[in-house]
């Protein structure tokens, strides 16, 4: 039987203390990936939800579960041990509860956390939006010149850059950690003089060269907050940059990985949605609703505890 670990009082009186103690608990039967299952997807908080959007989109008769580690975000300025440490937390808890499929909305733990988690939760597919960000940047250069915005460990990992010159060995990528872009998001900033501003101290280095030519010609939204901010910044650079985000192609690669294993919902036109945060169900509606893009209220957020969920058993 597996062991796991549980928060205990030990001691008596003055030495009462709480310690993590190891226990044995008997494992879990194998879930079987059945299509009546819903789709676990998570991120780091409520940025997420631009993915879900789009896999809402795709896949609309299929249930789905998200969970944003609300009370751990930002994953983006974090160590890679961090990272993987709190992804796989979040995706034991999904599991636990029974998922035919993994969604990683977030970029950082898709950068950084993705073998990981493929490798714990064998044979439940992972997917994360990294890859079909990628692949999509690929597809709408003309000249292979591609700027990615990010956060700063997905940036610092170089997951994103490898990505595409894997594809496109010819590309010349440029890759930018945008942090306060995560700010503006969060606080329903998307335009005005304060976001065009930050927008020009970030990105002018890269597009405002002096040879034309030596401009990227596609620009990949890196980040699940990104997105909201698509607009402006198309207002910015102006209609020459193709501005592309990996949540369109995220949704096809899910529809892909479920259509292969034969679980791919056909009887119904439209499924469940489950909204789970670690922290602050009030922020999560109010900030939620704008990158769901539809209302949200707190009463349809279910806060949950992180530290007991396990790995899955191999017994
Ligand atoms: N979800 C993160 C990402 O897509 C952005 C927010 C964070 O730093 O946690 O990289």
């Amino acid at each position: 039987m597996p062991w796991r670990y549980v928060y205990c009082d030990v001691g008596y009186a003055a030495n009462r203390r709480q310690v993590w103690t190891p226990v044995r608990s008997k494992p879990k039967d194998d879930q079987a990936i059945s299509s009546s299952l819903p789709i676990g997807v998570f991120d780091s908080g409520v940025g997420g939800l631009t993915v879900l959007r789009a896999l809402l989109d795709q896949l609309p008769g299929e249930d789905f579960v998200y969970l944003g580690d609300t009370a751990r975000l930002p994953y983006g300025t974090k160590s890679p041990a961090s990272i993987r440490q709190y992804s796989l937390q979040a995706a034991r808890l999904l599991h636990e509860r029974g998922v035919k499929c993994l969604v990683v909305a977030c970029n950082t733990a898709s950068a950084i956390a993705l073998d990981a988690l493929a490798h714990e939760f064998d044979p439940v597919p992972v997917i994360g939006v990294l890859e079909p960000g990628a692949a999509a940047a690929c597809q709408a250069t003309r000249a292979g010149r591609i700027a990615v915005l990010a956060t700063e460990s997905t940036v610092r990992g170089g997951a994103y850059q490898a990505a595409i010159t894997r594809r496109r060995p010819d590309a010349i990528v440029t890759a930018r950690a945008c942090p306060l872009f995560v700010a503006l998001a969060e606080e329903g900033w998307t335009d005005g003089p304060i976001v065009e501003g930050v927008i020009h101290r970030y990105l002018d280095e890269i597009f405002v060269a002096d040879v034309a030519a030596a401009r990227p010609d596609t620009l990949v939204l890196g980040c699940t907050h990104f997105p909201v901010l698509a607009p402006v910044l198309r207002d910015v650079l102006g209609p020459d940059v193709a501005i592309v985000d990996s949540a369109a192609t995220t949704a096809v690669a899910l529809a892909d990985a479920l259509t292969r294993r034969g679980v791919l919902r056909h009887d119904r036109a439209a499924g469940t949605v489950t909204l789970l945060a670690t922290d602050g169900p009030e922020r999560f509606a109010r900030v939620g609703a704008v990158f769901l893009g539809r209302p949200l209220a707190p009463a349809d957020v279910e806060i949950v505890d992180l530290a007991f969920a396990q790995a899955p058993s191999r017994a």
